[in-house]
Protein backbone atom coordinates (compact mmCIF):
# COMPACT_ATOMS: atom_id res chain seq x y z
CA UNK A 1 0.00 0.00 0.00
CA UNK A 2 1.78 3.07 -0.80
CA UNK A 3 2.06 4.88 2.65
CA UNK A 4 1.77 8.90 2.16
CA UNK A 5 -1.36 10.70 1.86
CA UNK A 6 -1.30 11.82 -1.68
CA UNK A 7 -2.61 15.73 -2.02
CA UNK A 8 -3.14 16.83 -4.96
CA UNK A 9 -3.59 20.21 -6.35
CA UNK A 10 -5.33 20.33 -9.62
CA UNK A 11 -4.60 23.86 -11.07
CA UNK A 12 -7.55 23.35 -13.77
CA UNK A 13 -7.08 26.07 -16.45
CA UNK A 14 -5.10 28.27 -14.01
CA UNK A 15 -3.57 30.95 -13.37
CA UNK A 16 -3.19 32.90 -16.37
CA UNK A 17 0.41 33.77 -16.87
CA UNK A 18 3.84 31.36 -17.03
CA UNK A 19 5.34 34.49 -14.32
CA UNK A 20 2.33 33.62 -11.90
CA UNK A 21 2.55 29.51 -12.51
CA UNK A 22 6.19 29.88 -11.31
CA UNK A 23 5.50 31.69 -8.23
CA UNK A 24 2.77 29.97 -7.28
CA UNK A 25 4.88 26.49 -8.09
CA UNK A 26 7.87 28.25 -6.00
CA UNK A 27 5.07 29.10 -2.93
CA UNK A 28 3.78 25.36 -2.98
CA UNK A 29 7.39 23.73 -3.16
CA UNK A 30 8.08 25.62 0.23
CA UNK A 31 4.99 24.23 1.39
CA UNK A 32 5.10 20.71 0.60
CA UNK A 33 8.90 20.44 1.77
CA UNK A 34 7.65 21.22 5.13
CA UNK A 35 4.62 18.78 5.03
CA UNK A 36 7.05 16.05 4.83
CA UNK A 37 4.21 13.27 5.81
CA UNK A 38 2.38 14.27 2.62
CA UNK A 39 3.17 14.00 -0.90
CA UNK A 40 1.91 16.79 -2.49
CA UNK A 41 1.86 16.42 -6.55
CA UNK A 42 1.04 20.01 -8.65
CA UNK A 43 -1.37 19.72 -11.53
CA UNK A 44 -0.93 22.53 -13.78
CA UNK A 45 -1.85 23.38 -17.36
CA UNK A 46 0.06 21.46 -20.10
CA UNK A 47 2.55 24.59 -20.68
CA UNK A 48 3.35 25.54 -17.63
CA UNK A 49 4.08 22.00 -16.85
CA UNK A 50 6.50 21.76 -19.49
CA UNK A 51 8.08 24.78 -18.27
CA UNK A 52 7.96 24.23 -14.54
CA UNK A 53 8.66 20.48 -14.81
CA UNK A 54 11.20 20.29 -17.30
CA UNK A 55 14.06 20.99 -14.70
CA UNK A 56 12.12 19.59 -11.96
CA UNK A 57 13.11 15.92 -10.33
CA UNK A 58 10.19 14.40 -8.91
CA UNK A 59 10.91 14.10 -4.95
CA UNK A 60 8.90 11.69 -2.19
CA UNK A 61 7.11 15.10 -1.06
CA UNK A 62 6.66 16.61 -4.38
CA UNK A 63 5.83 15.38 -8.29
CA UNK A 64 4.20 16.91 -11.19
CA UNK A 65 1.06 15.48 -12.59
CA UNK A 66 -0.82 16.12 -15.66
CA UNK A 67 -4.41 16.79 -15.74
CA UNK A 68 -5.35 15.03 -18.85
CA UNK A 69 -3.55 12.43 -21.17
CA UNK A 70 -4.27 11.05 -24.44
CA UNK A 71 -4.63 7.27 -25.43
CA UNK A 72 -2.28 6.57 -28.28
CA UNK A 73 1.96 7.29 -28.44
CA UNK A 74 2.09 9.70 -30.96
CA UNK A 75 1.13 10.83 -34.23
CA UNK A 76 -1.96 12.63 -36.53
CA UNK A 77 -3.58 14.25 -33.00
CA UNK A 78 -3.84 17.43 -33.19
CA UNK A 79 -4.20 18.91 -30.02
CA UNK A 80 -3.55 16.19 -27.92
CA UNK A 81 -0.47 14.63 -25.35
CA UNK A 82 0.82 11.77 -24.97
CA UNK A 83 2.05 10.12 -21.54
CA UNK A 84 5.35 9.79 -22.83
CA UNK A 85 5.50 13.26 -23.65
CA UNK A 86 4.10 13.89 -20.04
CA UNK A 87 7.14 11.63 -18.49
CA UNK A 88 9.47 13.48 -20.83
CA UNK A 89 8.93 16.31 -18.74
CA UNK A 90 8.62 15.28 -15.21
CA UNK A 91 5.33 14.85 -14.69
CA UNK A 92 5.06 11.17 -13.10
CA UNK A 93 0.90 11.70 -12.19
CA UNK A 94 -2.08 12.34 -14.84
CA UNK A 95 -5.85 12.98 -13.50
CA UNK A 96 -8.15 11.05 -16.19
CA UNK A 97 -11.83 11.15 -16.30
CA UNK A 98 -12.42 14.50 -14.22
CA UNK A 99 -15.89 15.68 -14.51
CA UNK A 100 -15.11 18.78 -16.16
CA UNK A 101 -13.52 17.17 -19.24
CA UNK A 102 -16.78 14.59 -18.93
CA UNK A 103 -18.60 17.51 -19.15
CA UNK A 104 -16.68 18.38 -22.19
CA UNK A 105 -18.07 14.70 -23.68
CA UNK A 106 -15.18 12.82 -22.39
CA UNK A 107 -16.68 9.15 -22.30
CA UNK A 108 -16.57 6.54 -20.02
CA UNK A 109 -14.92 4.69 -23.13
CA UNK A 110 -12.39 7.45 -23.51
CA UNK A 111 -11.34 7.12 -19.84
CA UNK A 112 -10.86 3.89 -19.56
CA UNK A 113 -8.19 3.92 -23.13
CA UNK A 114 -6.79 6.79 -21.34
CA UNK A 115 -6.28 4.91 -17.85
CA UNK A 116 -5.11 1.61 -19.15
CA UNK A 117 -2.75 3.79 -21.73
CA UNK A 118 -1.85 6.05 -18.83
CA UNK A 119 -0.92 2.71 -16.42
CA UNK A 120 0.93 0.82 -19.09
CA UNK A 121 3.03 3.98 -19.71
CA UNK A 122 4.17 3.84 -16.18
CA UNK A 123 2.39 7.04 -15.15
CA UNK A 124 0.80 7.08 -11.26
CA UNK A 125 -3.18 7.75 -12.25
CA UNK A 126 -5.50 9.47 -10.47
CA UNK A 127 -8.67 8.11 -11.62
CA UNK A 128 -12.18 10.19 -11.01
CA UNK A 129 -15.49 9.69 -10.71
CA UNK A 130 -18.52 11.25 -9.11
CA UNK A 131 -22.34 11.72 -9.31
CA UNK A 132 -23.92 14.85 -9.94
CA UNK A 133 -26.98 14.29 -7.70
CA UNK A 134 -28.22 12.11 -5.21
CA UNK A 135 -31.05 10.17 -5.20
CA UNK A 136 -33.27 8.43 -2.91
CA UNK A 137 -33.14 5.18 -4.19
CA UNK A 138 -29.34 4.55 -4.42
CA UNK A 139 -29.19 4.85 -8.16
CA UNK A 140 -26.05 7.03 -8.07
CA UNK A 141 -24.21 3.95 -6.33
CA UNK A 142 -25.24 1.61 -9.37
CA UNK A 143 -24.20 4.80 -11.62
CA UNK A 144 -20.54 4.65 -9.72
CA UNK A 145 -20.25 1.36 -9.85
CA UNK A 146 -20.31 1.57 -13.61
CA UNK A 147 -18.00 4.71 -13.77
CA UNK A 148 -15.51 2.35 -11.87
CA UNK A 149 -15.94 -1.29 -14.10
CA UNK A 150 -16.23 0.15 -17.30
CA UNK A 151 -13.01 3.13 -16.23
CA UNK A 152 -10.87 0.04 -15.09
CA UNK A 153 -11.82 -2.30 -17.58
CA UNK A 154 -8.66 -4.04 -18.89
CA UNK A 155 -6.49 -2.81 -16.05
CA UNK A 156 -4.31 -5.43 -14.16
CA UNK A 157 -3.73 -6.50 -10.83
CA UNK A 158 0.10 -5.86 -10.91
CA UNK A 159 -1.09 -1.98 -12.48
CA UNK A 160 -2.93 -1.66 -9.75
CA UNK A 161 -0.39 -0.46 -7.70
CA UNK A 162 0.12 2.72 -9.66
CA UNK A 163 -3.57 3.63 -10.00
CA UNK A 164 -5.37 6.17 -7.21
CA UNK A 165 -9.31 6.51 -7.32
CA UNK A 166 -10.64 9.54 -6.83
CA UNK A 167 -14.64 10.56 -5.23
CA UNK A 168 -15.32 13.83 -6.38
CA UNK A 169 -19.40 14.37 -6.42
CA UNK A 170 -19.87 16.99 -8.71
CA UNK A 171 -22.52 18.59 -6.25
CA UNK A 172 -19.53 19.32 -4.04
CA UNK A 173 -16.68 20.70 -6.94
CA UNK A 174 -16.73 24.15 -5.93
CA UNK A 175 -17.57 27.10 -8.43
CA UNK A 176 -14.46 28.51 -8.06
CA UNK A 177 -16.38 31.71 -7.95
CA UNK A 178 -17.68 31.88 -4.82
CA UNK A 179 -16.48 30.53 -1.85
CA UNK A 180 -19.68 30.38 0.15
CA UNK A 181 -21.75 28.47 -2.41
CA UNK A 182 -19.06 25.60 -2.14
CA UNK A 183 -20.21 22.94 -0.01
CA UNK A 184 -18.10 19.46 0.91
CA UNK A 185 -19.55 16.15 1.60
CA UNK A 186 -19.37 15.34 5.96
CA UNK A 187 -16.95 13.02 6.91
CA UNK A 188 -19.75 9.78 7.62
CA UNK A 189 -21.42 10.04 4.42
CA UNK A 190 -17.66 9.98 2.80
CA UNK A 191 -16.51 7.09 4.94
CA UNK A 192 -19.54 5.16 3.69
CA UNK A 193 -18.23 6.12 -0.03
CA UNK A 194 -14.88 4.84 0.85
CA UNK A 195 -16.46 1.69 1.84
CA UNK A 196 -18.50 1.78 -1.33
CA UNK A 197 -15.92 2.02 -3.32
CA UNK A 198 -13.46 -0.47 -1.70
CA UNK A 199 -16.23 -3.20 -2.03
CA UNK A 200 -16.13 -2.46 -5.69
CA UNK A 201 -12.88 -3.11 -5.81
CA UNK A 202 -12.12 -6.38 -3.77
CA UNK A 203 -15.04 -7.71 -6.27
CA UNK A 204 -13.25 -6.66 -9.12
CA UNK A 205 -9.99 -7.82 -8.01
CA UNK A 206 -8.23 -9.54 -5.14
CA UNK A 207 -8.76 -8.60 -1.44
CA UNK A 208 -5.53 -7.98 -0.91
CA UNK A 209 -4.99 -6.39 -4.56
CA UNK A 210 -7.51 -4.19 -4.23
CA UNK A 211 -5.47 -2.64 -1.05
CA UNK A 212 -3.05 -1.05 -3.55
CA UNK A 213 -5.88 1.40 -4.42
CA UNK A 214 -5.99 4.56 -2.22
CA UNK A 215 -9.60 6.50 -2.42
CA UNK A 216 -8.63 9.78 -2.26
CA UNK A 217 -11.69 12.75 -2.01
CA UNK A 218 -12.23 15.96 -4.38
CA UNK A 219 -14.97 18.60 -4.33
CA UNK A 220 -14.39 21.73 -2.33
CA UNK A 221 -11.47 20.75 0.17
CA UNK A 222 -9.92 23.52 2.29
CA UNK A 223 -7.82 24.29 5.25
CA UNK A 224 -10.82 23.93 7.25
CA UNK A 225 -12.12 21.18 6.34
CA UNK A 226 -9.49 18.60 5.41
CA UNK A 227 -8.55 16.98 8.78
CA UNK A 228 -12.74 15.92 8.77
CA UNK A 229 -12.63 14.42 5.60
CA UNK A 230 -9.08 12.60 6.20
CA UNK A 231 -10.16 11.45 9.68
CA UNK A 232 -13.62 10.88 9.25
CA UNK A 233 -13.77 9.95 5.65
CA UNK A 234 -11.03 7.84 6.04
CA UNK A 235 -9.66 8.98 2.79
CA UNK A 236 -5.68 8.43 1.74
CA UNK A 237 -5.69 11.88 0.30
CA UNK A 238 -7.62 15.01 -1.72
CA UNK A 239 -7.51 16.04 -4.50
CA UNK A 240 -7.86 20.25 -4.52
CA UNK A 241 -9.09 22.91 -6.68
CA UNK A 242 -9.78 25.85 -5.77
CA UNK A 243 -7.52 26.54 -2.19
CA UNK A 244 -4.68 25.15 -4.55
CA UNK A 245 -4.19 28.77 -6.50
CA UNK A 246 -3.11 31.62 -3.31
CA UNK A 247 0.35 30.68 -1.68
CA UNK A 248 -2.04 31.52 1.42
CA UNK A 249 -4.55 29.02 1.05
CA UNK A 250 -2.55 26.48 -0.73
CA UNK A 251 0.24 27.03 2.77
CA UNK A 252 -2.84 26.78 4.69
CA UNK A 253 -4.45 23.49 3.34
CA UNK A 254 -1.04 21.23 3.38
CA UNK A 255 -0.43 22.60 6.89
CA UNK A 256 -3.83 21.65 7.87
CA UNK A 257 -2.94 18.13 5.99
CA UNK A 258 0.49 17.25 8.05
CA UNK A 259 -0.86 18.93 11.20
CA UNK A 260 -2.47 16.14 14.14
P1 LIG B 1 -12.48 22.22 -5.81
O1 LIG B 1 -12.11 21.35 -7.10
O2 LIG B 1 -11.47 21.89 -4.75
O3 LIG B 1 -12.37 23.65 -6.28
O4 LIG B 1 -13.86 21.83 -5.41
C1 LIG B 1 -11.79 19.99 -6.99
C2 LIG B 1 -11.68 19.38 -8.36
O5 LIG B 1 -12.54 19.66 -9.20
O6 LIG B 1 -10.75 18.62 -8.64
Amino acid sequence: MKKKTLIALNWKMNPSTLKEARALFNDTKKAAQKARGLETVICPPFPFLGALGEKFKPSKTLSFGAQDVFYEQKGTFTGEVSAVQLKSVNATYVIIGHSERRALGESDEVVNQKVVAALKAGLNVIFCIGESNRDDHGEYLEFLKNQIESGLTGVTRPQLKRLYITYEPIWAISSGKDDKDDDSINGHDLHQMVIFIEKILREMYSAKSSLNVPVLYGGSVSAENIRTVIDEGEVKGCLVGGKSLTAKTVTALLTSAYTR
